[in-house]
């Protein structure tokens, strides 16, 4: 089905044209030529050569060899629905976007969940993160959530983007392994860049294999600045809490699912909804003081390695996904959709978190080469269901026929489209804050801890949990051609945890190395903590 059974979903092109792109009942050219025959080539008597002239042939062979576009260099595999996000009212003190704040407005969407490191066809099971990217086709235009199920990445600038991603895909040489962190180059990099352990150690837990997509939590990760209707600003994380819970596999259910049913996670999705066990999702923020030192309890807000715990500001609910609608063409639509972190809408904007900021580059630029142009807001999935009236022009796969003379603002040639005068009257004008400081290659200081918050992770876990994270460290390192990079994890387990270094050492047959816990940096966190002040209750 094409709208989603509340009504409000996705509803194929606004354009009049049938959204199946097919109509009549007889086979056709895609010139709309009636074909009688689609089985024989035209050829110089039964036996005889193939014609050039046969244009039914050459077009409907043209079309097919170029079928396949690039698969997405990151989170190529993955399922999608459509549904509906109810905002219920509470986000209307710190934020002027309808999406959150108009109690009771109903905002179609499209999700897509996704591993990240394995190709198209790989497994749905295997250990990884795995994508949770929600587009919000609002009345103000489109807003992407573009995060994760895990609340940190393993990065904190986007220039390394490359290098944690070269070295998670399979070796350049063997082409393996395939979507599985069990490999030298995964583990070189993670201990080389330790601001990685945090991210790793979610990894290796229960999260890196969930059960389904319908019982993940997902996390906007960056921490994101909301704007309310008298310009005053909050910082928030984004956090979606499934009604199901959060429940992973075990490692042995993962590893037979893989095998008996590589689709184990997009069949799930796929038969709940068939069915009409809707998957919901309460989305809540943390909030926070826009101070300026953009911290919270002495936690940098503009570290991506990092979390706030719940205990210091809890998550408030303001509002409800659920998903109810299949996609009725997997291309069109889950492979075609083309998420951005660069599409907000006034009252909500990013803040300086350099991962966040690298983001905001990257999505259309691979997308231009992924979909083929730059006109791709133009396909179905990715249109807005607000007016456009903008002043781009043509370039590949324009669909558009634009009328008029002068594509730029203002003009007094064509009746001329007036900007809104300014934010008030709803146009995205960015608060405006102070920016200072040399240009330098460097990180803040508070960037320095690397351990703390991974040592928390784990110590918060119940002694299963906490055995599986030895065991999935321990099965994987064992998966490492190099004893070096083994020897440089434990290393890092060892500022983690000794218990977990000293089993994953035995399961490794290696002694467990003699590092003393870190003190925590001079430079970083407590140290600086300013004096608290109470997330904001809503
Ligand atoms: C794709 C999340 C960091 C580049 C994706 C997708 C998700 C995601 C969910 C899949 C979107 C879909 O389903 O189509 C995240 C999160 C990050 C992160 C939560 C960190 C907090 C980065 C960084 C870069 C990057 C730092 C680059 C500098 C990409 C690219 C794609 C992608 C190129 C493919 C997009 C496409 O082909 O349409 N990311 N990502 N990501 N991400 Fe990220």
């Amino acid at each position: 089905r094409t709208v989603s059974p509340t009504g409000v979903g996705f509803d194929g092109p606004k354009d009049g044209r049938d959204p199946r792109g097919q109509a009549g009942d007889r086979l056709t050219t895609p010139n709309g030529v009636r074909i009688p025959d689609s089985d024989h080539s035209l050829k110089a008597g039964p036996r005889g050569p193939v014609l050039l002239e046969d244009f039914h042939l050459r077009e409907k062979i043209m079309h097919f060899d170029h079928e396949r576009i690039p698969e997405r260099v990151v989170h190529a595999r993955g399922a999608g629905a459509h549904g509906v996000f109810t905002a219920n009212g509470k986000a209307a003190t710190v934020t002027r976007a309808a999406v959150l704040a108009e109690e009771g407005l109903q905002t179609p969407v499209f999700v897509r969940f996704s591993t990240v490191l394995g190709s198209r066809g790989s497994a749905d099971t295997v250990r990884d993160t795995r994508g949770f990217a929600t587009k919000f086709y609002t009345k103000e235009g489109t807003w992407d959530l573009v995060g994760n199920n895990m609340p940190v990445f393993f990065i904190q600038d986007a220039i390394k983007f490359p290098d944690i991603i070269h070295a998670g895909k399979p070796h350049p040489d063997r082409e393996i392994p395939q979507a599985q962190s069990a490999h030298d180059t995964f583990w070189d990099f993670v201990t080389l860049h330790t601001e990685a352990t945090h991210h790793t150690i979610w990894n290796m837990s229960d999260r890196g294999i969930p059960r389904s997509y319908r019982t993940m939590e997902g996390f906007g990760v960056h921490t994101f600045r909301l704007v309310n209707a008298q310009r005053e600003t909050v910082l928030v994380k984004f956090h979606w809490k499934p009604k199901l819970g959060v429940h992973s596999l075990v490692w042995e259910e993962a590893q037979i699912a893989a095998g008996c049913d590589p689709d184990f996670h997009r069949r799930d999705l796929y038969d709940a909804i068939e069915n009409g066990a809707f998957p919901e999702w309460d989305l809540g923020i943390q909030v926070f003081p826009d101070t300026p030192e953009e911290t919270f309890e002495g936690i940098d807000l503009l570290d991506p390695t990092k979390i706030v715990p719940e205990e210091l500001a809890p998550v408030q609910i303001i509002g409800t996904l659920v998903l109810d609608g299949n996609p009725t063409n997997f291309f069109a639509e889950t492979e075609q959709v083309a998420f951005h972190t660069g599409h907000l809408v006034p009252g909500i904007e990013g803040t300086n978190d350099p991962l966040l900021q690298g983001r905001n580059f990257s999505y259309l630029d691979t997308q231009l080469t992924r979909l083929g142009g730059p006109n791709f807001t133009q396909i179905p999935i990715n249109r807005p269901h607000a007016p456009v009236n903008d002043s781009t022009r043509d370039g590949f796969h324009q669909q558009a026929i634009h009328t008029g003379q002068a594509p730029y603002t203002p003009n007094s040639v064509d009746d001329g489209v007036p900007f809104p005068s300014d934010w008030a009257e709803g146009g995205y004008v960015h608060v405006p804050r102070p920016v200072a400081g040399d240009v330098v290659r460097a990180a803040p200081a508070s960037f320095d801890d690397h351990f703390s918050q991974a040592a928390m992770f784990y110590a918060s876990l119940t002694p299963i949990e906490q055995q599986h994270v030895i065991d999935a460290y321990t099965f994987e390192l064992g998966k490492c051609y190099e004893q070096a990079i083994k020897e440089r994890a434990l290393t890092v387990l060892a500022r983690i945890d000794a218990d977990l270094c000293t089993q994953v050492a035995a399961g490794l047959g290696l002694p467990a190395p003699e590092v003393p816990k870190a003190a925590p940096s001079k430079r970083a966190g407590k140290a600086k903590r300013p004096a608290p002040v109470p997330s904001p209750a809503l």
